[in-house]
């Protein structure tokens, strides 16, 4: 049972500096995983990514969005709106990250996050919501798939 100060709230500045770390958790935890020894995550990503979506929150484009067990963040969703003028859909949803604090994952932290995104995406008339996990984060597609998503692409990769 999620406990009952838990709550979803949109991020903003003053949660950048926790907001940060918990997106360097989740990237450090990429980097741990031996994929196939290019792919890797830059120092200071996360503060960089946290601080383009900071400066275009609150607008019609990105969803961004914390959950709090009282004042402390303990998940974060952040997803944009793409454009897809090819496809009779025209934009979909793209969940860019989504990651709950180490300790307090498996606690139902994330899929309100993820409700409340889809909500969003209804609201705005967005039929599909996407997003891409690496391959070799099982946990991360087991999450996917409980939360009813299904493999759409297969992206490739090689290195030349
Ligand atoms: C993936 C992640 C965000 C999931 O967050 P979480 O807070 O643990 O998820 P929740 O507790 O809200 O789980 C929601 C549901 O998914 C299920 N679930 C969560 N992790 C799961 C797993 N590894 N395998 C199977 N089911 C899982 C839960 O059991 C729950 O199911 P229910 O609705 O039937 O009760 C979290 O594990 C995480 O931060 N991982 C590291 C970062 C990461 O890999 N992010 C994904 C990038 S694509």
């Amino acid at each position: 049972m999620i406990p009952k100060d838990f709550t979803v709230r949109q991020i903003g500045p003053e949660h950048r500096k926790a907001v940060i770390e918990l997106v360097n958790q989740f990237f450090r935890m990429l980097n741990k995983l031996k994929l196939d020894g290019v792919f890797h995550v830059r120092p200071r990503a996360a503060a960089k990514m946290v601080d383009v979506y900071l400066k275009i929150r609150g607008t019609d484009k990105i969803v961004f969005l914390g959950g709090f067990l009282g004042e402390e963040l303990v998940s974060v969703l952040i997803a944009r709106v793409e454009d897809k003028p090819y496809l009779e859909e025209e934009r979909n949803l793209f969940i860019d990250l989504t990651v709950t604090k180490q300790g307090k994952r498996k606690s139902g932290f994330m899929k309100p996050l993820v409700e409340v995104a889809f909500q969003w995406a209804k609201d705005n008339g967005i039929r599909a919501v996407e997003l891409r996990a690496v391959a070799e984060n099982e946990n991360a597609v087991a999450f996917w798939k409980a939360m009813g998503f299904d493999p759409f692409y297969v992206r490739f990769r090689k290195l030349v």
